[in-house]
């Protein structure tokens, strides 16, 4: 029997639980030993729960207690959440985690910690909710050079510009509905302003390179601003507005960045929608693979914690390989990366951004709006774009955005 412990019962830690008890037939199987949940660490008392009398409050039973051989951390942060991973680690218990923030931030260190226990630290439930992205970048892909990865990796955005793209449904409403169905971090901000994307990326682009992409240096976006208007182009032009999150080898250096982007109808990520998420990696030999799933929530996100548990059992006082140096990776800064460029203007403005963006520009306008219409530019860098789009002042009407070709 191998006991195990889960810290913080909120979202995913109950899922965990759930995910444990209600499929455990086919769990302990398949870990090929009877797995139990001892502990349940949480600031809360859960007097009606099923497996209230599990709760705790004190890290320090767990820490000390032998029997427990694998913690589930689901309490997310970096404060405390980092300071039992490492005692956990440093005990020799392995560790499998939700928390994107903590790994983005920790990574390498706490894979070395975990190595020099013999214990394992697995995150597959931090890119991509329920979605097999680590395991088959870790295991799968390993005969690959991974040349780029182009994913949708935020539910809660992804949830917001479906609703808003396809009922028309107002930005507030449709944040508060992703935020009750359990989708959202604490602070929402951190999926609306990209962050939690920029994290994400930053964790596939170092199990790309083998080498810390640190996620402070990615360029980032979020979907604030983007406007109902903004999706009536997007349906004029046929396509549709994603949060992408981009990592791709360009000249010897990691191109990395976040940005709402306008893909059109032929794009493998044209038709992921709500809460599902999706990356398409490009192997130099396999060409392009996608995995696609639910990108946020209870079980599905606790599903993915509950693999790596079963990992973990079936590697006791083995060390699982992840390759993830602490080494930085070189990042390419993103000026010069080229692309077109979609942007509202003035009508009176028009002339003046066609000619200063080209005579490839194109003109898109929306029946019963005579005062504004759209542009987009021919493929130029990120440097002249903004350097033109800056001669606009004035004559813009809400953000651009980029093309995804
Ligand atoms: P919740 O806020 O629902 O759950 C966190 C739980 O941990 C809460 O019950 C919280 O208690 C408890 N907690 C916080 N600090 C402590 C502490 N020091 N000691 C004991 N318990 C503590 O978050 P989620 O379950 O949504 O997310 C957990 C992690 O998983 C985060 O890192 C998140 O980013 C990640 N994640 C979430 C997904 C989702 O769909 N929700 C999907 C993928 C990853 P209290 O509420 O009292 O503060
Ligand atoms: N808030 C995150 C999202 C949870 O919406 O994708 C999953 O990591």
């Amino acid at each position: 029997m191998i006991k195990i412990a889960v810290l913080g019962y909120g979202t995913v830690g109950s899922g965990v639980v759930e995910v444990i008890e209600k499929n455990k037939e086919m769990v302990n199987k398949k870990a090929g030993e009877e797995l139990e949940v001892k502990y349940i660490l949480d600031l809360l008392d859960f007097p009606d729960d099923p497996y209230g009398d599990r709760v705790i409050h004190d890290f320090g039973t767990i820490l000390a207690d032998d029997e427990i051989r694998i913690i589930c951390e689901t309490m997310g942060g970096v404060g405390k959440a980092y300071e039992f991973t490492k005692l956990a680690l440093q005990a020799g218990k392995s560790v499998c985690t939700s928390n994107k923030e903590l790994v983005a931030a920790h990574g390498p260190e706490l894979l070395a910690l975990a190595k020099s226990n013999n214990c394992n630290y697995l995150f597959e439930a931090s890119v991509g909710g329920g979605i097999p992205i680590i395991r088959p970048l870790n295991y799968s892909l390993t005969a690959e050079r991974i040349e780029a990865i182009t994913g949708i990796l935020n539910g809660t955005t992804n949830y917001i510009l479906s609703k808003m793209e396809y009922e028309g449904a107002d930005y507030e409403t449709v944040l508060k509905e992703a935020q009750e169905k359990g989708y959202a971090e604490r602070n929402p901000e951190a999926d609306v302003e990209g962050h939690d994307a920029c994290r994400k990326i930053a964790i596939l682009s170092s199990l790309m390179t083998g080498k810390n992409v640190d996620y402070r240096r990615i360029y980032t976006e979020g979907i604030t601003g983007i406007q109902p208007r903004d999706f009536a182009y997007a349906k004029q032009m046929g396509m549709s507005i994603k949060l992408l999150a981009i990592s791709r080898e360009e000249k010897g250096k990691t191109l990395a960045m976040v940005s709402p982007f306008l893909i059109d109808a032929g794009h493998p990520l044209h038709m992921v929608n709500g809460v599902f998420n999706a990356v398409f990696v490009r192997g130099n030999m396999l060409g392009d693979s996608m995995y696609y799933g639910r990108g946020a929530g209870k079980l599905p996100t606790a599903s993915a914690v509950v693999s790596d548990v079963i990992d973990c059992a079936r590697h006791i006082g083995k060390v699982i390989m992840c390759f993830w140096d602490a080494q930085e990776a070189e990042l390419a800064v993103i000026d010069q990366a080229s692309r077109r460029f979609f942007l509202r203007v003035k009508t009176e403005g028009a002339d003046r951004a066609r000619a200063l963006f080209g005579a490839g520009t194109e003109k898109v306008t929306l029946p019963g709006v005579p005062e504004e219409c759209g542009l987009i530019t021919p493929v130029m860098t990120e440097a002249d774009f903004a350097e033109s789009y800056g001669k606009l002042d004035g004559l813009c009407v809400g953000r651009r955005l980029r093309l995804e070709a």
